[in-house]
């Protein structure tokens, strides 16, 4: 039997409270500041994903200690940016555009030699975006296909700032501009055209490091005097998203999702269902480790279409394939333009979920740059097998999809699903929702 998950149409809502894993950019920019800090950083909430773990494995294969005390709580002994040793393997930074792109900028500043790869997926990703920037800093990066590609070939040396245009709202661009620049005397400035989530500078700020924002450029100041911190990592919206919807969608449903990230940054799917006519409660709002965090209490509400302003495009960008979802079962039109983007995430996620959503009998139009939907809140057909192309997002949105259809829906190639959110299956099923492995 091939790789997948079923997910029976759920008949009752789904209820209760439930928490997510830790924070993914959150995750990876601990374990990376925390061993490039001098001193002890002790993290708890982390998410122990395969691409937060490939980011550890990664550091401790540059000689960094790193100790697991309980799930989720790690301390880190933080070696200096100095500090780094020579790697003797290639690193394989699995399905993570996040952990190779930030990694990539971190090497490029150091004294040694190191080689980056990853699985079928991130080998397509384009790393152009970050190598062409370091490579005025006077890196040099040597990648497959015109050094657009990886496996990515690495000469580590001392680098020079840069004032940097990003052209894209791509805070993994930014970050690893910025880590570059960390590393790189005097000043390191990156402007972008949107404000992408800001992870990396709210973490490197309490870490110690000077970090200046003007608007919609950030600047750091190069060989800072980092120091170990502790950071509890909140719990990641991007993963909350799938509850939120399912929840939403499903007649009966209640459901408090607890301990949640809520940087602005971050909140534009937030934004869209609440256009969309979502009531959606945010409660017990506090701040943890400089990041805004809530309880979210989402209840069924039928949901009208939108058409998606473009400045909500960054601030939401992981949550398009379930909000296609969402689009998909709601009243009326929805448009998405100007998001070329997700093009180029872990699956081709415009193509992926029109294919995916068609076959459940949704009604979905693919555009260059974003889709139409045409949404039938009476709900889909399913019935059908669907692939995830190994995208985990796309694998639960489908399992999502799936509860609002009227025949059965199997979902293949899933077990990307540990890359973000290992517990998925599981934390579903205490809702109330039916889904086994095929
Ligand atoms: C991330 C940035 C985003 C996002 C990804 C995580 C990060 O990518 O899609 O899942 O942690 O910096 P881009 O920077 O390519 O938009």
């Amino acid at each position: 039997m091939a790789e997948g998950l079923e997910v029976k149409p759920l008949t009752a809502g789904l209820t209760g409270v439930v928490g997510v894993p830790g924070d993914k950019s959150i995750s990876h920019r601990s374990v990376i500041l925390g061993s490039v800090a001098k001193g002890q950083t002790r993290v708890s909430g982390l998410l122990e994903g395969e691409d937060v773990l490939r980011t550890m494995e990664a550091f401790r294969a540059m000689g960094v200690a790193i100790q697991r005390h309980a799930a989720g709580d790690y301390v880190i002994d933080g070696v200096g940016l100095d500090g780094l040793a020579e790697p003797d393997h290639v690193l394989d930074m699995g399905n993570s555009g996040t952990g190779m792109r930030l990694l990539t900028g971190l090497l490029a500043s150091v004294s040694f030699f190191s080689v980056v790869t990853g699985d079928d997926s991130l080998r397509t990703r384009p790393m152009g975006r970050v190598i062409k920037p370091l490579t005025r800093m006077g890196a040099v990066i040597l990648g497959r296909d015109g050094n657009r590609l990886a496996p990515l070939a690495i000469r580590g040396r001392e680098l020079l700032p840069l004032e940097h245009d990003t052209g894209v709202a791509s805070a993994q661009v930014k970050s690893a501009i910025l880590l570059a620049g960390l590393n790189t005397p005097g000043v390191t400035e990156v402007t972008e055209p949107a404000l992408s989530r800001d992870h990396t500078e709210r973490m490197l700020a309490g870490f110690g490091a000077t970090v200046e924002r003007h608007g919609l450029t950030v600047a750091v100041t190069g060989w800072p005097e980092l120091r170990g911190q502790n950071i509890r990592v909140p719990g990641d919206i991007s993963s909350a998203a799938f509850f939120m919807v399912a929840a939403l969608l499903c007649p009966g449903s209640d459901v408090t999702i607890t301990g949640v990230g809520v940087n602005p940054t971050r909140t534009g799917l937030l934004d869209l269902l609440g256009e969309m006519g979502a009531g959606i409660t945010l409660e017990n709002q506090r701040t943890e480790g400089g990041e805004p965090v809530a309880d979210i209490r989402v209840v069924h509400m039928e949901l009208q279409g939108v058409t998606v302003p473009p400045e909500v495009i960054p601030r939401a960008i992981d949550e398009f394939p379930i909000f296609f979802v969402a689009a998909s079962l709601a009243h009326g039109q929805t448009v998405l333009r100007g998001a070329e983007e997700l093009r180029h995430k872990e699956s081709d996620r415009i193509r992926s979920m029109v294919m995916g959503l068609s076959q459940l009998g949704a009604r979905v139009e693919e555009a260059g740059d974003g889709v139409i939907i045409h949404g039938r809140p009476e709900g889909l057909q399913g019935g059908v097998t669907v692939d995830s192309l190994t995208d985990h997002r796309v694998a639960m949105s489908m399992v999502v999809a799936g509860l609002r259809c009227r025949e059965p829906v199997r979902v293949l190639r899933t077990a990307n699903i540990a890359t973000s959110f290992p517990d998925y299956v599981a934390r579903m099923r205490g809702l109330g929702v039916s889904v086994n492995a095929l």
